[in-house]
């Protein structure tokens, strides 16, 4: 909805519920806007994990006085929470790691490496973050296999039929991000997830920056594996999650072995516990899943599809008014798009841009972005990039706005 040329969102303002957003960043409110690197928590997260430490901590899944077993059912349900957020079929299809990029290498690593041979083809995009490039690249080298690339439309988008190019009967892998960090393109998994299939391939799914921002249905999707980070969707760092098909996950061989991810030891011999322990060896981030629970909790009391309609309304207003600056080039389409707007100042170098809007007390990040292919198809050596969550507004992107302005004054532009 747009209201004398400012969106308004139904959200209400939760900018309360997150301590840090209270800060005076070199004498101003601090304007958040790099939550596509990470997401500010909310006190109920910061609360829920002291209350872990101080109340019930132990070691989960394996003592059984009362407090391990407090311990293990708040991680269990946290395993809970997740299945239910992403709709997936079973708790056990829900593997914890360490991030998204854990999340994926696990996959090349434990599908990859027993299913692909040499000639197989691996189909990605050139917006993929290098942790949905480099772990392919290293199969790829491992066993043989070829990797392509889903030609881009001008844009930046994927189309169906770009994607239907690249696929045929050697694809055994399609990996693609559903929402770029780069451009804020919404890909059409879905629709690939039929042609992958329709191949013979699987298709991997890189959610870091889509599943924050939107209702995911693996389901519905019809994908067969899903990575994603827990800081990024308000939980704390140092947890992510890799959702596969029960069927796909029970085929790989675990990559870490020790503790709590056995059935039976002897001497010479060892055999694997069902999922998901099998795929987590070592004691696991116990207060990292139950606070990424927490966070699963409160994004759905907000309600996933007002936040879907707060990110992408927030991103698409400030692509138009950052595109009617003269002097700036945003990247991508103008709509669809979630989440975030990339772009750059003729002139200044966007970590140049970053320092003047920090001394504003606006933070937003500068760079390659982990995405140095799809900076050579842009042709820029970086770009900056504001990126937006539920505590953002549009008064933030009238104080990004102005800043860009203060920006151009300060470099005489
Ligand atoms: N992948 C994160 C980003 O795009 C870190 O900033």
């Amino acid at each position: 909805m747009k209201e004398a040329g400012r969106v308004i969102t139904e959200l209400i303002d939760v900018s309360e519920d997150f301590p840090i957003l209270k800060r005076q960043i070199n004498n101003h409110r601090l304007v958040y806007l790099d939550s596509a690197a990470t997401s500010q928590k909310p006190k109920s997260v910061i609360d829920c994990i002291t209350k872990y430490y101080e109340m019930s901590n132990a070691n989960v899944l394996r003592s059984v006085h009362t407090l391990a077993e407090e311990a293990t059912e708040e991680f269990e349900g946290a395993r809970k929470k997740v299945a239910r957020f992403i709709h997936a079929r079973y708790p056990q299809e829900i593997i914890f790691t360490r991030g998204c990029t854990e999340s994926l290498n696990v996959v090349a690593r434990a599908w990859g490496d027993k299913f692909l041979k040499a000639g197989d083809e691996i189909v990605l995009s050139p917006v993929e973050h290098h942790s949905n490039l480099i772990p392919w690249q290293q199969l790829a080298r491992r066993v043989g296999a070829h990797l392509r690339f889903i030609e881009l439309e001008k844009n930046g988008t994927i189309t169906v039929d770009a994607a239907k190019a690249q696929i045929n009967s050697k694809t055994k892998i399609v990996a693609l991000s559903a929402v770029s960090n780069v451009l804020g393109t919404i890909n059409p998994i879905a629709d690939i997830a039929i042609l992958a299939h329709e191949a013979g391939a699987i298709i991997v799914v890189d959610g870091a920056q889509s599943v924050p921002h939107q209702t995911t249905d693996v389901q519905k999707l019809g994908i067969d594996f899903l990575a994603f980070s827990g800081h990024k969707m308000l939980g704390p760092t140092g947890i992510g999650i890799l959702w596969g098909k029960k069927e796909l996950l029970n085929a790989m061989d675990p990559l870490i072995f020790g503790g709590e991810m056995i059935e039976y030891v002897d001497r010479e011999n060892a055999t694997w516990a069902e999922l998901p322990e099998k795929f987590e060896g070592g004691t696991p981030n116990i207060e990292g899943a139950i606070g990424l629970g927490e966070a699963i909790d409160y994004l759905e009391k907000i309600g996933m599809p007002r936040i879907e309609k707060h990110s992408q309304a927030l991103s698409e207003d400030a692509y138009r008014r950052l595109s009617n600056i003269p002097g700036v080039t945003v990247y991508g389409p103008s709509s669809p798009r979630t989440g975030l707007v990339s772009f750059n100042i003729s002139g200044i170098h966007p970590h140049d841009v970053a320092q003047v809007l920090d001394s504003q007390g606006i933070a937003i990040r500068a760079g390659h972005h982990c995405a140095q292919p799809l900076m050579q198809w842009l042709d820029v050596i970086a770009t900056a990039r504001a990126s937006f969550y539920l505590y953002n507004s549009s008064s933030d992107v009238d104080l990004l706005v102005n800043a860009i302005e203060l920006t151009k004054r300060y470099f005489k532009l």
